[in-house]
């Protein structure tokens, strides 16, 4: 395996400024943005400002990315996000489905840039998942994203990086502010790094709470997708505004709107156990049937509050 060196990394005030310069180092009017929807919107909301080309790719019927239809739109772009899990649908592509796409991207379209952003990586439990970082390294325009603001819980000291091959990733460092991290952010991600431990316990922790929530919301009657990340994508069969202001009432807050999701699924982020549990309480409550109306029976209509 490739040995990353100080060349291969690009360090910034948090993983946003990673995805910012990529986009000023190799969008332009000319050379379009490939992303999904719905993922992190923070790339499409640059190419809309700045007027760039956006191939925006619906994730498939399983809300995983669609990489068929995204490798129809790769030849010629200028940068291709590949949010692995994804932000918000949560699902992952395992390693050899990341290999393969980057592959088809080379033979297509060998100039174009391909950013995999890992931000949710240490919570992951699919075993068919493996980082991209050696698949970058060892491959020209290829780099991943990397943030300490998840499961490192250091969202506050806005440090995280960009690693590759270094003419892959030398690009980004033209546009970063001269002093963009403080000695701290790089202090505690030293600190961080050296205690894995405490990765693997919030990983631990998280994955509970997870599956105990998806149990929940499944015996609800409700259809979360294949969470790999430290929130739930659920198809709650109505629209996420109700659910939100449902839950809202009861101090409960659950996600924004996902279009073009928004009619039909919410995002769950996950807590400690003890949240969840009263999480689910209020889910319980907001998703309940009502009492059939009084001519239910005869006109079909149900009693599922809508
Ligand atoms: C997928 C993804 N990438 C990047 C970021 C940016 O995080 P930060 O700038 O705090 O590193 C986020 C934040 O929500 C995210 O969800």
């Amino acid at each position: 395996m490739n040995k990353a060196k100080p060349e291969n990394v690009v360090l910034g005030a948090g993983s946003q400024e990673i995805l910012r310069n990529a986009m000023r180092a190799f969008v332009s009017p000319y050379r379009h943005l490939v992303t999904a929807a719905p993922t992190f919107e923070n790339c499409t909301q640059m190419a809309r400002r700045w007027k760039f080309g956006i191939q925006e790719v619906k994730v498939d019927s399983a809300c995983r990315l669609d990489l068929e239809n995204m490798i129809s739109t790769v030849r010629g772009a200028g940068l291709i996000f590949f949010n692995n899990p994804n932000n918000p649908t949560a699902t992952v592509h395992g390693i050899k489905t990341v290999t393969d796409f980057v592959e088809r991207v080379r033979r297509i379209s060998p100039d174009s840039v391909i950013l995999i952003d890992e931000a949710y990586h240490d919570y992951v439990t699919d075993p068919a998942y493996e980082s991209a970082i050696p698949l970058a390294l060892a491959t020209p325009n290829v780099f991943v994203a990397r943030t300490f603001s998840k499961a490192y819980g250091m969202a506050g000291m806005r440090i995280g990086y960009a690693i590759g091959q270094s003419d892959s990733v030398k690009p980004l460092a033209r546009f970063k502010m001269p002093y963009n991290v403080s000695v701290f952010g790089v202090a505690a991600a030293i600190a961080s790094l050296n205690d894995p431990q405490h990765i693997a316990e919030e990983r631990t922790r998280n994955t509970a709470a997870r599956q105990f929530t998806v149990k929940a919301l499944e015996d609800l009657g409700c259809k979360p997708t294949d969470s790999q990340a430290n929130f739930i994508f659920v198809d709650i069969g109505r629209p996420a505004r109700e659910f939100r202001d449902g839950c809202a009432k009861s101090y409960v807050q659950v996600g924004r709107d996902f279009p073009p999701f928004e009619n039909t699924h919410c995002r769950i982020s996950i807590g400690t156990m003890d949240e969840m549990k009263k999480a689910v309480e209020v889910f319980r409550e907001v998703l309940r049937p009502t009492a059939p109306a009084p001519n239910a029976g005869k006109s079909g209509i149900s009693g599922l509050v809508r």
